[in-house]
Order: C-alpha cells, then structure tokens, then sequence
C-alpha cells in the first residue's frame, strides 16, 4: 500500500479491519456478576501506602524476626511482584478479543489491585529489612544469610516462567487462562484470611484483610467467566485446563504449601531454611501458617476447585500430595505454567 494512499477517494466504507484489533468499538454487556464485582472494586479500593504504618515499631523485633517476616514476603512477591505485567497481559487480550465491556474492566481491577499487592510487598521487605531490596542486602544473621540465599533461588525458578507465560497469552483462549488463574485465586483468598486471624500487628492485619478481599473478587471474576463459557468448551480445552490445574498446583505451591522439588530447581537445605524462618515469624506474632494448616488449605481449595470443574466434566488432575486422586499428569515444565495469583 502507497503510504497515505487514499482509500477514501476510491470506495464508499472503509474495508474491514482485520481482526483481531486491539480496540473493540462496543461496550456489550452479558454477565451481570462482572458489573457487581466491578462495583465492589470499585468501593473496596485501598491504598497501601495508607495503612497505619505509623503504630509499626520495627525497633520492636529482632533482626532474626525481621529477616524472617520479610523473608516470607520476598516469597511472595515472587509471585505478586509478576501478577501486574501477567494480568496486563491478560488485559490487553480482553481488549484484542473484544470481551465484554465489564469482562475488561473487571480485568483491569485485577491489575490494579496486583499492583498494590506487590507495592504492599515492597513496604513490608523495606521497612523490615532498611533495603529496597532482598536480594542486595546484607544480611544480619546467619538465618538471615541462609534465607537470602532460599530468596536467590527462588528469584532464578519464578524468572524462567515469564517467557513460557507470554507465549501462552496468544495460543490459548481466557477460558482456559482464567481457569489457571482461578486456582491461584481461590488458595490465595484462603491463606490471607489465615494470615489476618493470625497476625498481630496492625499494618499486616489490614493488609491481609484488603489482600484476601481483593482476591475473594479475583475469584468471583474467574468464576462468572467460567459459567459463561464453560458449558461450550471444546475438547483439547478440557485437556488444558486438566494439565494447567496440575501445573498450577507444582507452581504455587512455593507459597502456599512447600516447593516440590523435582519441579522446583532449589538446594537441599531450602526447606529447612524455610520451616526455621517461618518458626520464627510466627513466634514474632506473624501468622504463617503451620505445615499441617497450609496442607488442610492447600487441600481443600483443590477440593473446591474440584467441584467446580466436576460441573464441567472437565477431569481434575491426580494430586497425591495433598491425597486428591486423579487423572495422571506427567512432564509439567516450568514454561507452561499459566497460573498466577
Ligand atoms: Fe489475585
Ligand atoms: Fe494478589
């Protein structure tokens, strides 16, 4: 095409554009819950930065606790420190796909609210540690130098799936992407309702309670997308969604129960770093879960996602770990896992 050639001289109508293009000229409305869920982002907005970070005494713990408590939020931002370029995506494809008006904007809530997630991340690993940063700083005490390095490694697992991630975005539908996203959302809202019930110090109870509320609303979303479109999903997107579930659970269990290891490229020393941090927070009066509680969680948001695609008949993968059993999923890799929270 000659660069300012003049279509418009030649025909009536412009020709078609070819599809798809990132911008949709329509604001349909199909799913009511998208609407609702979006009003209620929209009353439940928080700002991190806001919280009462002035009744925080960091003087008032040990340098051990400290490292500890900011240990396990380096963990989690592992996972929240990615959601906001991950659910962007997600986003953007809203858009190319020309979903439903509040479908977009439910998604872009969803970035937003990952966004303060991982912004809450950094306050907490900031003001903990006097560093911006957990994989700079110098640590303190011989845990806090083992658990610099567990941070290390689990850096260099979480950096080898955003590549995997964006080549998914475009081959698969959102269908298939949410129900990855779904059960991350599901385990998340559960494990920050325990951290609130659990944690002493005001800043983190408010943040646990905004964090599980916002993802309480992640949840909702997957669900009416699911009810949607569900019902017609082919075949092949049945046997996605199978291998994505078990995927998902070798991914996120880092935060939510403990790495697997033959998924999970980690030292052998990780898990007992680990488990001593976690003692420690939770003697500071920071409500890690126990071993046996992230197991019952981990469990039941399996069982419950469970029920969700038996009503689907999509088949639920085999997972042993938590004595879920199923159908047998072999060779999940690090560059196909979908799931965030
Ligand atoms: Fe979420
Ligand atoms: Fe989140």
């Amino acid at each position: 095409m000659a660069k300012n050639e003049q279509l418009a001289k030649t025909m009536e109508f412009p020709p078609e554009t070819p599809q798809p293009n990132v911008y949709p000229l329509s604001w349909h409305s199909q799913t009511e819950k998208m609407e609702e869920v979006w009003d209620a982002a929209q009353r439940e907005n928080w700002d991190p930065k806001e919280l009462p970070w002035d009744t925080l005494d960091v003087e008032s713990y040990s340098w051990e606790e400290r490292e500890a408590i900011a240990y396990w939020w380096t963990l989690l931002s592992v996972f929240d420190a990615s959601a906001p370029p991950v659910f962007a995506e997600a986003f953007i494809k809203t858009y190319e796909v020309h979903e439903e008006d509040a479908v977009r904007r439910c998604f872009f809530s969803v970035t937003r609210d990952e966004q303060n997630h991982e912004q809450m991340c950094g306050l907490a690993i900031t003001k903990f540690l006097e560093h911006p940063d957990p994989l700079t700083y110098e640590p303190k005490t011989e845990l806090g130098k083992r658990l610099q390095k567990n941070a290390k490694w689990l850096y260099y697992n979480g950096g080898r799936y955003w590549n995997g991630y964006k080549q998914a975005v475009p081959k698969y539908s959102l269908a298939v992407l949410f129900s990855s996203f779904l059960m991350g959302e599901i385990a998340a809202a559960t494990i920050f309702k325990q951290m609130h019930d659990n944690s002493r110090e005001l800043v983190f109870k408010e943040a646990f309670k905004n964090i599980g509320r916002d993802e309480g609303r992640h949840m909702a979303i997957c669900m009416a997308l699911m009810e949607r479109d569900y019902p017609g999903l082919a075949d092949e997107d049945r046997a996605m969604v199978t291998k994505q579930i078990r995927a998902g659970y070798l991914f996120l269990s880092a935060v939510l129960f403990e790495p697997p290891m033959e998924f999970w490229d980690l030292p052998d020393d990780f898990i007992d770093s680990q488990r001593e941090a976690e003692e420690v927070a939770r003697g500071a009066g920071f409500g890690v879960p126990s071993y046996d509680a992230k197991k019952e969680n981990w469990r039941n948001a399996m069982l419950n996602l469970k029920g969700v695609l038996d009503r689907y008949n999509i088949p639920f993968p085999a997972i042993p770990e938590v004595g879920i059993s199923g159908e047998e999923v072999s060779d999940v890799d690090m560059q196909d896992i979908i799931p965030v929270f």
